[in-house]
This record gives structure tokens, sequence and C-alpha cells, in this order.
């Protein structure tokens, strides 16, 4: 693209379409050779997330990051990708502090918020609404979070995560055995998670959540198709076992209307005694992470945290290639990062060698 060209008109050879406009709102929009073009693109990303090069292929442009839920990673690692490709970010957190609480409708924020950035990511509490952002603009929209529906970054930051894990150890993703763990009806990752991974073929996939908070039918339907062995139990031992990747959730209990949390006792966390008794030394143990420390939740062990199946800060670190590559397809100029890098001046001592 011309240096005077706005970015999101530049062309692209690999396509996210929403509606025939460059935005991502749900893993539906990939196919497994998509997800997969994406990824290369992700992995000529990896020297500048790792602040061996510098790119500056995004000067000029902002994004706009619109977040009216609780976020730490996607709403930082969204702007740290989007910096470190040159662009600037503009944010505005909660609906306290939008004019949303003033009673401005999503149709209104998004045009005005067109006007003002190249791109926008959105993290909204409710199943649907970022996709009305999405509808209401031309700018680019991606999908932080639309309540219990999706995280489609997330789960790409997760697949990649799987494959790259898996290719160390020497495993592929077709035929591979992955077992979901926790509150599978509010969790938008395992949403978007599994329904990426039945582009794959060959899966198993264990299902183990608290009664009350299985995955819903809509998404098992999905995922059952394509030959994939689909079993559900709340038998987390039993579950657990011949699992590849043991992938945990937060129970989402501020998305509860009217479910108690029965079933979600002490004997359903994961822990370093449950792991060495159910899984084999290669087993990935990931979590999108927040996982809750407080007394009683029962999430992730901390026990785990010097265990090398322990995946979870890998996942995190790779949320930064995968959302720039996000930002370099959505807007058109994944084509001209290889060529726009450069050495880095100055390195970061963590990723000096
Ligand atoms: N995984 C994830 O979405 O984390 P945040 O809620 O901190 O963004």
């Amino acid at each position: 693209a011309k240096a005077t060209q706005s970015v999101y008109f530049a062309p692209t050879s690999t396509q996210i379409l929403f509606e025939g406009r460059p935005q991502l709102i749900s893993v539906d929009q990939f196919s497994r050779d998509s997800v997969e073009a994406l990824f290369r693109v992700a992995d000529v990303m990896q020297p500048i997330a790792r602040r061996q090069k510098i790119s500056r292929v995004l000067e000029g442009a902002v994004l706009g990051n619109l977040f009216f839920e609780a976020s730490t990673r996607t709403r930082v690692s969204f702007g740290a990708a989007f910096c470190r490709l040159g662009g600037s970010v503009c944010d505005t957190t909660g609906f306290t502090f939008s004019s949303m609480a003033k009673g401005e409708s999503i149709y209104d924020t998004s045009r005005v918020m067109a006007g003002y950035v190249d791109a926008l990511v959105v993290r909204h509490p409710e199943q649907g609404a970022v996709a009305e952002f999405a509808r209401a603009t031309h700018v680019p929209v991606i999908n932080g979070g639309d309540g219990p529906g999706e995280h489609p970054s997330q789960a790409l930051l997760d697949l990649y995560t799987i494959q790259r894990e898996f290719s160390r150890l020497g495993k592929i993703v077709d035929g591979a055995h992955i077992a979901f763990v926790g509150d599978l009806k509010y969790g938008r990752t395992v949403h978007s998670l599994s329904k990426l991974l039945a582009l794959y073929r060959g899966l198993k996939l264990t299902l183990i959540a608290p009664r009350g908070l299985e995955m819903p039918t809509y998404i098992l339907d999905q995922i059952s198709r394509n030959g994939h062995v689909v079993e559900q139990t709340p038998n987390l031992v039993e579950g657990l076992r011949g699992a590849d990747v043991v992938y945990a959730t937060r129970i989402q209990k501020e998305r509860f209307a009217d479910e108690s949390i029965e079933g979600y006792t002490p004997d359903f966390q994961i822990n370093q005694a449950l792991l060495d008794r159910a899984c084999g030394r290669d087993t990935l143990l990931m979590h999108p992470l927040p996982r809750d420390s407080r007394p009683g939740a029962n999430d992730l062990s901390t026990d785990l945290n010097h265990d090398p199946r322990l995946a979870i800060f890998r996942q995190t670190d790779n949320g930064i290639p995968v959302r720039m590559a996000l930002f370099a397809v959505l807007l058109g100029v994944e084509s001209q990062v290889q060529h726009s890098m450069r050495d880095a001046t100055w390195r970061h001592p963590a990723f000096l060698g």
C-alpha cells in the first residue's frame, strides 16, 4: 500500500471476513487453511514479539480498545501488538467511563469511533453485541469476548500454542485427545477453541463439567460433526486419562443466573497429584487465564507453577504474535511486514541471546 493509502483498504492474500468486511467476530469465519495461513503470519511476527526486530508497518494507524468488561490479557496484548507494529492505541474501559452510561447506542458508538480509529477491539458482556458494533462500521472490528459467546483471538492463540508445543513433542493436532474441564457453559474460550479444533481430523474431545455447567447443545452439535469422538463425563480422573491437552477454565460465577456451583468441590481441582495420577509426562496443561486464586475457587492449582507441562504463560506470550498477525491480515499489510523489519537497537534483556 502507498504511504498515503488508508491501511484498511490495502489488498490482502489471507482474508478474514465477517459479512464481507475484514472483521473477526467468530471462529466460524475460519477454514483449516485460513487458520494455518494466519499462523504463518504469526511465525513471521515472532522476532518482533521477542524484541529482536522492529517494524513500523502500522505507523500512523490508531487502535480503539473498547472494553466493557474486565480484562488484563486481551486488552493489553492487543494494545501491545498494535504498538509493536508501530501503531498507537486509545482505550475506554467499563460502561461508567463511556457515553453508553448516558444511554448511547452501540450503533452510534461504533459509527463515532470509526471516525477516530483504524481498527476496534471490543469486549462486551452480551453475546452478539460485538457483531452489532461490526455491522455499524467500515473499520475492522475484532471480538475481544462477547459475554458467554465467543473469544476468537484467544482460541487462535490457544491453537497456535498447541501446534507449537506439539511440534516440540513430535505430535500433530489430527487425532489428538483434548480434555476441556470446568465451566463449559459460560466459558467462551472453550466454545471458540472446540469449534476451531473441529476443523482438524479424528479428534477425541472429552468434556468434563460440573452438573449444570455443561457445554451448550449448539456447540456440541457443531463439534460432533466431522467424525470426532465427543464424550461428556463428570469424572475428572477418567476424563483426563490419555489426554494430550488438558484445557481448564475458571467457573464464571459472574454470569450465573440461578445456577449453584454444586459439584465443583476441591476434588474437581487440577493439581499436581491429579495430573501425576491421570496424565502422562508430555500432556499439556492449558488455561485461558485468569485463574481464580480466591479461597474455595478450586481453579487450576498454583502447585503446578514449576511443572513443565504447564503451558499457561507460553499461551499468554503467544497472544502477541497471533494478535499482530490478526492486525496485519485485517489491515491488509501482512505482505509488507517482512520487508519492514529491521534489527532492534534496544533489546529487552530477557530476549538477548
Ligand atoms: N484470557 C482472557 O481473556 O483474559 P482477560 O480476561 O484478562 O483478557
